[in-house]
């Protein structure tokens, strides 16, 4: 499975950073789970190693954020959900109404349909861990920019080296292009696998907002999606 087969052209260098792991607690890793190295060359500044100890240490310094100007804007931080020692773990764009309101990932409209798409696979959301490029909403649900997605960018990459997931879903555009460093499309994307890091795979899939917004065959795509997330778990 060369995307294990990536489309030509299409520029996928997994965005691995120079920051090592020696030295933190990794109580909150999966067992066994190798050694990982953060990505934080696009953020604008980095963690402190104390921060980095643990998943709950990460929450609490992301629940005071004020890296970017969302900060002021935002009900309260979105940091993540679900089990800390995931196999599976989803990456959306960033908080809604819903979720800047509960301060959940993905419990709107789109939420409800993501939870039906886990449960079509026979895992629960609590089976899995659910986080977003920027944790933190962006006004009237404009796109999250640049800026923003950076500064944010560090919280992800120390979701992913604590939870080291053997399989990465990046829902929609703005997680795929962030986590594979790529321009081509989520609809070019979406159902291959892409290695990630020494022993995870990222599989784009539709953002459920998306198959919302346009119906019966895009509902049949992302489902699609599922079987190939559902495979690459028995078989990573
Ligand atoms: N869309 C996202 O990308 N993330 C959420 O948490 C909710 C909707």
């Amino acid at each position: 499975m060369p995307a294990l087969s990536t489309p030509s052209g299409a520029g996928l260098t997994p965005s691995l950073g120079a920051r090592t792991a020696a030295g933190r607690d990794v109580s909150d890793r999966r067992p066994g789970a190798p050694g990982r190295r953060s990505s934080v060359a696009s953020g604008v500044s980095t963690l402190g190693d104390d921060v980095l100890g643990s998943l709950s240490t990460l929450r609490d310094h992301a629940l005071g954020c004020t890296r970017c100007p969302l900060a002021e804007t935002r009900t309260q931080v979105v940091f993540g959900v679900g089990d800390p020692h995931a196999d599976l773990m989803f990456v959306g764009e960033g908080p809604g109404a819903d979720e800047d309101r509960i301060g959940e990932p993905f419990v709107g409209r789109a939420g409800k349909l993501l939870t039906t798409l886990i449960e079509g696979i026979g895992l629960t959301r609590d089976d899995v861990y659910i986080a977003n490029v920027v944790k933190c909403r962006p006004p009237g649900n404009r796109d999250p920019l640049p800026f923003e997605i950076a500064s944010c960018r560090p919280y992800l990459e120390a979701q992913l080296d604590l939870i080291a997931p053997r399989v990465v879903v990046t829902l929609g555009n703005f997680a795929t292009k962030l986590l594979l460093d790529t321009k081509v499309g989520i609809t070019k994307l979406r159902g291959q696998q892409f290695p990630f890091r020494e022993q995870s795979v990222i599989i784009p899939a539709l953002h459920p907002s998306a198959v919302l917004r346009n119906g019966g065959a895009a509902l049949a795509q992302a489902r699609a999606d599922f079987v190939v997330i559902r495979r690459a778990l028995a078989t990573t």
